[in-house]
């Protein structure tokens, strides 16, 4: 397995364009499934995560093709309606291909996806809300077999207990080809919901208030061709941002979309960084030694982002004073502190909640990477200790950073990708 070597406490100055957004590519090459054709996304980031989704749509019988940064969906010719456990299993958020495929088949097969390092991940509120637009489900041996009624999928009044991001992406992906009208109540307003409901809108389909809390989805007959570029991801951008604040830097970030950003911003001008905005610019300058934060809380958008916890906890770790962090959207979305710990940090937790005691420096340590932002969390921490880190499991890292390291260097920091060939690694795993 590949690992990540860090020769830490490097200042990052400069700046940089940050990938597409992981979150939004995924919905999105679905929602291709919806079209009557060619469907063209521009800025799609290099990811694992991606070529999981791109295996599922060439398993339905899409044909696809991947041109740097761009990739074509033709689904002019799907055949297949259900997706098999191995497939499923990749990746945890395969769960939006119940929305797409409905929408087109008039039926879906899938395995549910399993939980996943940060939580259980049910998936109660997806299935509610089809079930309203009139599909019939039966859960069986880790299968579900949806199939519509006969009036077919029929549009109406949806209200979501909490604002899933999945479930409200499936809900648009199955309305947007049903008959009559759906009105999601207390949907998600995450971004990513907007930049989908711009392709969808894009290809024919009538969605309204995508970003708000009330999205109203008017079914339409078919959607065609088009071409769209995936928004910049605000998750990514966050990281970097916190990357130029940990090691007392100077960064710019060039073409994002600095308000997807701001719940990342407030924060870090708490922790005594001066960042300024112009256009679609972000430039942040540290200062030499960070001031707690006070209290984070994750919380739906526009709140701070549960993506971006486990690295702004490393932040706090070399902050000057004690800083609180509640987790409060995945149960189980703590499990980065214990590598932490390795560096030398101070922290204690207790359910969902962690307190950072700063401390004046870390020291590098063998860690690894315990999910995607955890392991983000650990490339932070080693940039900003004091000798040598090595970082292990990265894969879940390449699942939504698209070669961190390659931007990290840009930056000026001391990091590289060391492959790990099979015989090193039979070798390691026999002296383990
Ligand atoms: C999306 O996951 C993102 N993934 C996650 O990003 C992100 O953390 C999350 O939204 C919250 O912003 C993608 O977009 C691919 P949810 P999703 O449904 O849709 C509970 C990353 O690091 N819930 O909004 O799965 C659930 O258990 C990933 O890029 C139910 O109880 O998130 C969780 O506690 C990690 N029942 C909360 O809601 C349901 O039916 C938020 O989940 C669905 C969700």
């Amino acid at each position: 397995m590949d690992k990540i070597i860090i020769n830490g406490s490097k200042r990052l100055n400069g700046e940089i364009t940050v990938q597409g957004a992981k979150n939004s590519v995924l919905p999105i090459l679905v929602a291709a499934l919806l079209v009557d054709g060619v469907s063209i996304i521009h800025n799609c980031p290099m990811l694992s995560d991606v070529d999981a989704t791109v295996t599922i749509l060439e398993y339905l019988g899409c044909k696809v093709e991947r041109e740097g940064h761009t990739i074509s969906v033709d689904s002019t010719d799907i055949k297949r309606y259900d997706v098999p456990d191995n497939l499923m299993r990749e990746m945890r958020s395969s769960i939006v291909f119940l929305g797409g495929i409905l929408g087109r088949m008039g039926k879906a097969v899938l395995s549910t996806p399993g939980g996943c390092e940060i939580g259980l991940r049910p998936i109660d509120l997806h299935l509610s809300s089809i079930e309203q637009l009139g599909v019939n489900f039966k859960t069986d041996g880790g299968f579900i077999d949806c199939s519509v009624g006969e009036k077919g999928l029929t549009g109406t009044k949806i209200t979501l207990s909490f604002p899933s991001v999945g479930a409200t992406e499936n809900i648009i992906l199955a309305a947007v080809l049903a008959h009559g009208t759906t009105v999601i109540n207390n949907a998600a307003r995450e971004p990513e919901i907007s930049d989908l409901a711009d392709f969808l809108n894009r290809c024919g389909a009538k969605i309204h208030g995508a970003g708000d809390s009330t999205v109203t989805v008017e079914g339409v007959k078919r959607l065609t061709s088009t071409e769209h570029t995936v928004i910049p991801d605000r998750i990514a951008a966050s990281t970097y941002m916190i990357a130029g604040a940990i090691t007392n830097g100077k960064i710019c970030l060039k073409d994002i979309i600095p308000s997807h950003i701001g719940p990342t911003i407030q924060p870090l001008r708490e922790a005594g960084c001066d960042i300024a905005v112009s256009g679609r610019w972000v430039c942040l300058s540290s200062p030499p030694r960070l001031k707690r934060i006070r209290m984070i809380r994750t919380m739906p958008y526009p709140g701070f982002p549960t993506d971006v916890q486990a690295q702004m906890m490393a932040l706090t770790t070399v902050a000057d004073g004690t800083s609180v962090i509640v987790e409060n959207i995945f149960e189980s979305r703590f499990k980065h502190i214990g590598e932490l710990l390795r560096f030398g940090a101070k922290i204690s937790a207790e359910g969902r909640m962690a307190v950072v005691e700063g401390v004046k420096h870390l020291n590098g340590a063998n860690v690894k990477a315990t999910d995607l932002r955890g392991g983000s969390a650990m490339i932070l921490a080693g940039l900003c200790a004091h000798g040598a880190t090595q970082i292990t499991e990265i894969h879940h890292i390449d699942r939504g950073y698209e070669e961190p390291e390659k931007i990290l260097e840009s930056l000026g920091a001391d990091i590289k990708r060391v492959k790990e060939d099979a015989k090193t690694e039979q070798s390691e795993r026999g002296t383990q």
